[in-house]
């Protein structure tokens, strides 16, 4: 647990060097982008990491960079809109690693287009990886979060779930959906010290097909949101950041 025990006189505390040190903390969607800038972080403070994606390839090299940090870090390929791959991928985290007491909930996939050109499909395949996925996963890890009486849920949402904008129906309901789904279930688990957080960065520089032509130069990096997430994380105990929005200083 972070130490705030090591308070200065005037007020001022001392940062511990590794403030994460041991804790396993599960990132979904780590083989690149925002994922991969929180797996680098979170490892480089001091957390053991478990990364999920699909691509294998991908993921063996996340895990190569996020091992530079001298943190244990293990790789568990699974599409996180599969019941099954849930199971095992907690399950395995868990058996290499020890109880997950930090999950990140940030895998997510676009789908931008008027709602008349979309189909069935489109609407599936986007609410199972963005608002799905983080009910599975959420329900596998709480139970022995419960047990331990901590833990930590960091939901990666987006602006989309504030905002409205054409061509955005399907992205926009999956991030209005999870920020509903995280207010609730940060209701739900407070009473067992279990904090659940909600992260709503704007347009970020990553692979990710975001709609329009913007300058990346002036967009949010991924180190930005992975900076964002590190705070949450390094609350004192009765202190809880329930959601950030974030937005580029200049426009894109
Ligand atoms: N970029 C932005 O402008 C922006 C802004 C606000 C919020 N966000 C949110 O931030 C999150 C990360 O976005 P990003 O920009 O880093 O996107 P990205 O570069 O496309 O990376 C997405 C990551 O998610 C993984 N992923 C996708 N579907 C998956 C599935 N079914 N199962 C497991 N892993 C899956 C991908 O790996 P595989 O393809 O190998 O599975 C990849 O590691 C998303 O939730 C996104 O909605 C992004």
């Amino acid at each position: 647990m972070f130490d705030e025990a090591a308070v200065l006189p005037g007020g001022f505390s001392m940062i511990a060097e590794k403030p994460l040190e041991g804790k396993v903390t599960l990132i979904t969607g780590a083989s690149r982008g925002i994922g991969l800038a929180i797996a680098r972080r979170l490892a480089s403070m001091g957390a053991k990491i478990s990364l999920c994606a699909r691509d294998t390839k991908r993921l063996e090299s996340a895990a190569a960079e996020c091992k530079q940090a001298g943190s244990a870090v293990v790789t568990v390929p699974a599409d996180v809109a599969r019941t099954a791959d849930v199971e095992n991928l907690v399950e395995t985290t868990g058996r290499l690693l020890g109880p997950i007491e930090i999950l990140i909930n940030n895998a997510g996939i676009g789908y931008f287009g008027p709602i008349q050109n979309a189909d069935e499909r489109n609407w599936d395949r986007v609410l199972d990886t963005n608002l799905k996925a983080v009910f599975l996963l959420s329900q596998a890890v709480v139970p022995g979060m419960i047990r331990m009486g901590t833990g930590h849920i960091v939901n990666i949402a987006s602006l989309a779930g504030k905002n409205t904008f054409a061509g955005g129906g399907i992205y926009c309901a999956s991030k209005w959906g999870l920020l509903g789904l995280t207010g609730c279930m940060a209701e739900d688990l407070r009473a067992h010290g279990i904090r659940v957080s909600a992260i709503c960065p704007g347009s970020v520089a990553t692979e990710f097909g975001v709609p329009g032509g913007r300058d990346r130069n002036k967009m949010l990096q991924p180190e930005d949101v992975a900076h964002a997430v590190g705070m949450v994380l390094t609350q004192a105990p009765q202190s809880f950041i329930s959601e950030i929005s974030m937005r580029p200083t200049q426009k894109p």
